[in-house]
């Protein structure tokens, strides 16, 4: 199994992955997003929605949204918030390398590094290849990851976070493959409890996640700092690459 296919993963580190405040957050960013802007009835595809985190408030402002993961203790979970919510959603539980619905989405959007995880290159062009095809012409997917040159600015400072609920969590990172991937090993302390696990993606810089864009067959192909649109520079805190398709 790889590591990106272990429900235990997403479910022992769910309390550091998706605390409450990334619900609030979310929700703030796709209410103020020019990047995450959809109007009612625009349909939108959230590939590794994970718990529906982007899910819900994209529904909520009357977009018709699918929620894909592979996980399906996320996807309940997904389902969970949306019943909460009030809102509705189609989830699937489908593999984001082979998932494809031609011409049926307005926006495809793959937030909180969701993209890179597979070791083949092919791998990770095909899941932008499909998103390609499950957009209608002029149709957008955006991707938001940890850029290179971003990372680069924190790697190797240690890391410890208090975890919302409780406990800590101590993350090192290593860069492998001359700065093509990365290894997030991840130990999280709750009181007499610890669990360990390791993460892996492709560090893509700037450069190299537009032309993956490019060859996926997008048209215009567009590289920000952060959700509010600014520029990817020397103060971006992510990588969001939007690619339109002609
Ligand atoms: C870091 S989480 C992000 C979840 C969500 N996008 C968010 O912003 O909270 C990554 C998600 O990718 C899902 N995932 C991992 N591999 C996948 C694959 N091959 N196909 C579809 N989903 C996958 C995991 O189950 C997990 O829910």
């Amino acid at each position: 199994m790889d590591w990106y296919e272990d429900d235990d993963l997403w479910v022992g580190f769910a309390d550091v992955m998706f605390p409450p405040r990334r619900v609030a957050e979310a929700e703030h960013l796709v209410a103020t997003s020019p990047l995450l802007k959809v109007a009612a009835g625009d349909r939108v595809l959230d590939l590794a929605c994970g718990p529906g985190t982007h899910v819900v408030p994209l529904a909520r402002r009357g977009a018709v949204v699918t929620g894909v993961d592979l996980s399906e203790a996320m996807l309940a979970r997904a389902r969970d918030a949306c019943e909460r919510a009030g809102t509705t959603a189609r989830l699937v539980r489908a593999d984001m390398r082979d998932h494809v619905e031609p011409g049926g989405y307005d926006l495809v959007v793959n937030m909180y590094t969701s993209f890179g995880y597979f070791v083949e290159p092919g791998e990770n062009l095909a899941v932008l290849r499909n998103a390609h095809a499950s957009l209608v012409p002029g149709g957008r997917l955006l991707v938001d990851v940890m850029g290179k040159e971003v990372f680069a600015g924190w790697v190797g400072r240690p890391q410890a976070v208090d975890v919302e609920g409780g406990g800590t969590v101590f993350m090192r990172d290593t860069v492998l493959d001359d700065w093509t991937r990365l290894r997030s090993d991840w130990t999280y302390v709750r009181g007499d409890e610890v669990r360990r696990t390791s993460t892996y993606c492709v560090l893509y810089s700037a450069a190299e996640l537009r032309a993956l864009f490019r060859e996926a067959g997008f048209a215009e192909v567009e590289c920000f700092g952060d959700f509010d649109g600014s520029p990817y520079d020397n103060h971006a805190r992510r990588l969001i690459v939007r690619g339109t398709r002609g």
